[in-house]
């Protein structure tokens, strides 16, 4: 990454002394002017304008200040704690929505909830869903109920850890499962991610490999006609493709399919019974993705 010069920094303090604070995350005047609008509407003081351009030099997440973020339509609270919702966790949620015609009674459940803002989107969005949602954070539930109650949207909130087998066998089945699951792996968490995510948002929401899919394939799957997983690798799409493929009953049940996000990265892996549903899944996930199996 570029190197700031020393004439931008003096341009930014010509135009306001807390502006050069803002420029390491920001990167440009204008997007460091366009912060400091948002931050200036949240604090009351000057002096809290300065201590939160004095976070934001030392990484702190823009949307733990302003605490929100947009999310679609919906404004989604957020906490330090839980994770901030994320824009291509928006593009497919929206996605998918609009794919579900506006009556359909059917009932979804979202892993892994966080803030919620995947099940509150849906329900959003489609109204006629009975929406069901968990995480394992007590932290995340206190929120996604915030959110839930601030916005008027009537989902159900669980806490619940969706690894342990007994959790899922306990509940009723579900028409189709979303979930964006913990998916990096500790090498790309050291190597790759960004120090604001590092040193800020919980590594409950961020660290993850294999499980989240193989649980999926071996727990989940019986309970639901269709899911939309989000991934972080090719490799977690290509693990439930294989899974789904090397298993006789599971293989003739199921298609399986990848999507990529608008920046081209591979952001789903999803999948859908091929017969015996309650609606006709292949016309809903119609060029959603790339059908795989
Ligand atoms: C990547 S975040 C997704 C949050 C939200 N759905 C979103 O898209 O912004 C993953 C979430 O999974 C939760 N989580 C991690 N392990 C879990 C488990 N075993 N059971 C249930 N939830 C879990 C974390 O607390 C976190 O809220």
């Amino acid at each position: 990454m570029p190197r700031i010069r020393p004439s931008t920094f003096r341009k930014a303090l010509a135009i306001d002394k807390a502006l050069p604070f803002l420029l390491p995350e920001c990167r440009s005047i204008a997007a460091a002017k366009q912060e400091l609008q948002w931050i200036k509407q949240e604090c009351h003081t000057k002096r809290q304008v300065f201590e939160f351009c004095k976070l934001r030099r030392n990484h702190y997440p823009l949307q733990y200040l302003l605490k929100s973020q947009p999310f679609g339509p919906l404004d989604i609270s957020c906490k330090r704690g839980v994770l901030i919702p994320r824009w291509e966790t928006e593009e497919w949620t929206m996605d998918l929505a609009q794919r579900l015609v506006s009556n359909s009674e059917l009932r979804l459940v979202d892993l892994c909830t966080g803030s919620g803002c995947i099940a509150l989107l849906m329900k959003h969005l489609r109204p006629k869903l009975t929406v069901n949602a968990f995480d394992c954070s007590p932290l995340a539930i206190s929120l996604a109920s915030q959110n839930a109650q601030k916005l008027n949207i009537h989902v159900q909130l669980g806490l619940q850890n969706i690894l342990d087998d007994s959790a899922a066998a306990a509940l009723p089945d579900f028409d189709i499962i979303t979930c964006n699951p913990p998916y990096i792996p500790h090498s790309t968490f050291v190597k790759e991610t960004s120090t604001s995510v590092k040193l800020y948002e919980p590594k409950l929401a961020l660290l993850g490999s294999f499980e989240f899919y193989e649980n999926l394939v071996k727990t989940w799957l019986s309970k639901t006609d269709a899911f939309v997983y989000e991934v972080g690798e090719l490799s977690q799409c290509t693990y439930v493709q294989n899974k789904i493929a090397q298993d006789s009953i599971l293989s003739k049940l199921w298609r399986v399919g990848f999507k990529f996000d608008s920046n081209h990265r591979i952001r789903v892996v999803y999948g859908y019974k091929q017969a015996n549903t309650t609606v006709d899944w292949s016309k809903i996930f119609q060029d959603f993705g790339e059908l795989k199996h």
